[in-house]
């Protein structure tokens, strides 16, 4: 029987002969008594297992049986002072560890942990993280279904750079040619994702999506999970919009349904304060500026003693990550959207104010930096043309991308959000390889 399952209805349990599956999390034995804590994934706490002398050939082999063996036993289940455990009477299984496993004899850091990518999820803390991906996954498909958005699925391989920063990996046969074309792994699905919201009005994809960026941070991994809806007849503000609900659906759900594991974050994290930022966010609006004024905030600062390494502060540049920290966690003190940037660094793809910027934007977070970036997309013809020629993107490449906008093309508006840096904001995980099962980055592919 599940663990999570006899915690439920024990109270029809109590005194029944019991049989449970699980790894051992605990082991401690005296001379005549020991005790197992017994986990098996269903519940964040295992289930207390008793063992005595009087019965010799369970004490002798649950006395020396070692940390996370699997153990399949039965017993009767009884009702303690605080709380439930089973008397072990009868042993059906043992896959022991060997005896060097590396996992939970001391506290172990992250850094040992993830070269043991395929061990570590046995811990408390990588339970934790993974059962909340997996709910903030669900919750994301939730609120689109909600919104009337429908759940497309764009190629893995590509014959296009989506983003034009020639940051892709190229797929290959071993002699040479298969496709038509050099074929590479997508870096956005937007591009297909437009096509597809100019008939079904309201889509969204979910996937896999991959960056050759020689980016060693905390935030950038090599292959991730983008979650990038699209909306014909929206602008941009209202995009906007919609990326903040779904954030404080997202944080809600996670604080419905997860606060056993949060507070066991909060403890290893060692932040006590992720549930009540946490709250606080899912209650908060979104502040709003555009790039201009974001400008004349960090020059403002500046002037004022700030100290930013990067000094020369004007229109024109890519904030750099301690501006990005600055404006969430000092000026702001929380979640900010900054839009209306200087076409020059940004995407082909964004539609042109006509005076320097475009109409993107990015969410900036506390400690993460981008969560989100997007745009309303340009739909003239011509525009769009112009700027692809004027930034050297490849345009035969992106012939069908433009012919979309001669047959019929809405007002479009979109985004991408990393879902690894969302997971980061859920759990207080400062290490974006801490929350991705098996973690892909320059330089390493283990596992
Ligand atoms: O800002 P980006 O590059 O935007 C796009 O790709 C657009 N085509 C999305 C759209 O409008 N449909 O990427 C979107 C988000 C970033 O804000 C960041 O959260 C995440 O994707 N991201 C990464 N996450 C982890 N590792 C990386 N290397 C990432 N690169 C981007
Ligand atoms: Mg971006």
């Amino acid at each position: 029987m599940e663990i999570k399952k006899i915690y439920q209805d024990k109270k029809l349990l109590i005194g029944t002969k019991i049989k449970v599956q699980g790894w051992v999390r605990f082991n401690r034995s005296s001379k005549s008594i020991g005790f197992i804590e017994l986990t098996d994934g269903t519940r964040l706490d295992g289930i207390q297992l008793v063992y005595k002398l009087e019965n010799e050939e369970v004490f002798s082999k649950l006395s020396s049986i070692s940390l996370f063996s699997v153990l399949e036993a039965e017993g009767q289940l009884i009702q303690n002072k605080n709380d439930i455990e089973i008397l072990i009477t009868n042993i059906i299984d043992i896959k022991k560890t060997e005896e060097d496993f590396p996992i939970g004899k001391k506290e172990h850091g992250l850094e040992f942990l993830r070269e043991q990518s395929h061990l570590r999820v046995k811990t408390k803390m990588f339970q934790a993280i993974m059962k909340i991906r997996s709910t903030a996954a669900i919750s994301i498909h939730e609120f689109f279904k909600k919104e009337g958005f429908f759940y497309v699925h764009t190629p893995i391989i590509t014959g296009n750079d989506a983003e034009g920063a020639g940051e892709s990996f190229l797929v290959s046969v071993k002699d040479g040619k298969f496709f038509d074309k050099q074929g590479t792994l997508t870096v956005s699905g937007q591009l297909h994702a437009e096509g597809f919201a100019q008939s079904l009005k309201k889509v969204y994809a979910f996937g896999p999506t991959f960056r050759a960026e020689n980016s060693h941070t905390t935030r950038h991994a090599s292959e991730f999970w983008m979650l990038e809806p699209e909306a014909v007849f929206c602008d941009y503000n209202e995009m906007m919009e919609i990326g903040w609900m779904m954030i404080k659906y997202i944080i809600n759900k996670i604080l419905e349904i997860h606060i056993d594991d949060l507070e066991l974050l909060q403890k290893v994290n060692k932040d006590e304060n992720l549930i009540s930022y946490l709250q606080k966010i899912s209650s908060s609006d979104i502040q709003k500026i555009s790039y201009k004024k974001a400008i004349d905030i960090l020059n403002k600062a500046s002037k004022s003693g700030v100290e930013f390494k990067e000094k020369d502060i004007h229109f024109g540049i890519d904030l750099a990550t301690e501006h990005e920290k600055f404006l969430a966690e000092t000026h702001f003190d929380g979640p900010v959207y900054v839009y209306d940037y200087p076409a020059e660094i940004k995407s082909f793809y964004m539609y042109d104010n006509g005076d320097g910027t475009v109409r993107g934007f990015d969410l900036l977070i506390p400690k993460i930096g981008e969560l989100i970036g997007g745009s309303q997309r340009e739909d003239r013809y011509d525009v769009l043309m112009k700027v692809i020629n004027s930034k050297g993107q490849n345009l035969s490449e992106l012939n069908w991308y433009l012919n979309l906008r001669k047959n019929g093309y809405a007002k479009s508006s979109g985004f991408g959000l990393g879902f690894e840096r969302l997971v980061m904001l859920l759990t207080g995980v400062e290490n974006i390889r801490d929350v991705l099962p098996f973690p892909r980055t320059p330089g390493k592919l283990n596992f």
